[in-house]
């Protein structure tokens, strides 16, 4: 098993060494190497069990210790930074020679980000290197959102996490591209759409390119709970399984006819942005609990609530 602790020095050593850490973001916990070190990359794909034709994303704590791996900062990729860095944006840029093939999966892009998580943001600020970090799960399992998360996916194949509490947004970074220079948002996450658009008006959403890598959030079958998840109006799918062994995930309703300890509620008030943090925890709570069904809702399609949608679609095999 891993050791969790809070020491960024601790966290330093093992980095410095070439080793991989658990690493704390607001988004989801990272699976952390040095990105200029293509052995640590390689380790980076061999624990999490992930298919090399999918590329990292780059960690560092500003857009001005990225620029190296950069080689073209567009307008548009700097009005992003300024208003979103430290946060939940990941830029797709054209990269520099810098950066590993293996990193990137032999694409001339590189996507980067600064988050925002005071503990990192510390420890990235004392590394020579940025790093590599996917979201630090197994491959096509859910995300995790607190140490002890990593720790039960990934424990035993990695030797220290850094606990920086459970994380605050919930959800993965958005993802944005600028292909040809349009600006298009591979993957809905962390910072809305609407945000994003406030900043450089109209973007493009396009999470289902099938432009070449195909992202893991692409895959059909991602962030997939052992539970068969069913999607729709709740009372109606309680009435279909009446029989069956379920439990219901709802934003914020509640169901008379059910046990309390079998509903998962993602927010009491339906705060989205609360559901959001929530999200990935409830499915993991309801894993342990090992029923056959789970009888779930789409959530409102504006703010978080579409990045959450994009998940739960994915969780329930619809892609
Ligand atoms: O919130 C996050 O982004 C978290 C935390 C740890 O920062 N990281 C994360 O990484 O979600 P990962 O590896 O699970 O997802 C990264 C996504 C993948 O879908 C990958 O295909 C895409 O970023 N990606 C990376 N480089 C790319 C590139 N050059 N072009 C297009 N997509 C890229
Ligand atoms: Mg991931």
């Amino acid at each position: 098993m891993a050791i969790i602790d809070s020491s960024i020095s601790k966290a330093k050593a093992v980095l410095d060494k070439g080793g991989l850490i658990g690493l704390p973001t607001e988004t989801v916990y990272g699976l952390a190497g040095n990105a200029l070190d293509a052995k640590a990359a390689a380790h980076i794909f061999e624990v999490k069990a992930r298919p090399s034709f999918d590329p990292l994303i780059v960690h560092s704590d500003s857009l001005e210790r990225l620029s190296p791996y950069i080689k073209e900062l567009t307008t548009q990729a700097k009005k992003l930074a300024e208003a979103f860095w430290p946060g939940s944006l990941t830029m797709v840029l054209p990269k520099s020679d810098k950066i590993h093939d293996l990193i990137t999966s032999g694409l001339d892009t590189v996507a980067v980000r600064v988050p925002k998580h005071q503990q990192t943001l510390k420890l990235l600020s004392q590394l020579d290197f940025p790093v590599a970090a996917p979201s630090a799960n197994p491959f096509g399992y859910i995300s995790p959102t607190s140490a002890q998360h990593v720790q039960d996916g990934l424990g035993d194949k990695i030797e220290y996490i850094l606990d920086g509490g459970d994380c605050f947004v919930g959800v993965e970074s958005t993802i944005i591209g600028f292909p040809n220079g349009i600006p298009t948002i591979y993957r809905k996450g962390g910072i809305p759409v609407e945000e994003i658009e406030k900043v450089i008006g109209k973007v493009e959403v396009n999470a289902q390119s099938s432009s070449q890598p195909k992202a893991p959030g692409m895959l059909h079958r991602h962030y997939a709970p052992n539970a068969q998840l069913l999607l729709g109006d709740i009372e109606k799918l309680i009435e279909e399984h009446k029989d069956d062994n379920f439990v219901t995930l709802s934003l914020s309703s509640t169901f008379d006819q059910i046990p309390s300890e079998n509903q998962f509620i993602l927010s009491e008030y339906g705060d989205l942005n609360e559901a959001a943090r929530n999200l990935f925890k409830t499915l993991r709570l309801i894993d342990k609990k090992n029923p056959s069904f789970i009888l779930g809702e789409w959530m409102p399609e504006e703010g978080l609530g579409r990045a959450m949608n994009d998940r739960i679609k994915r969780a329930a095999s619809l892609g």
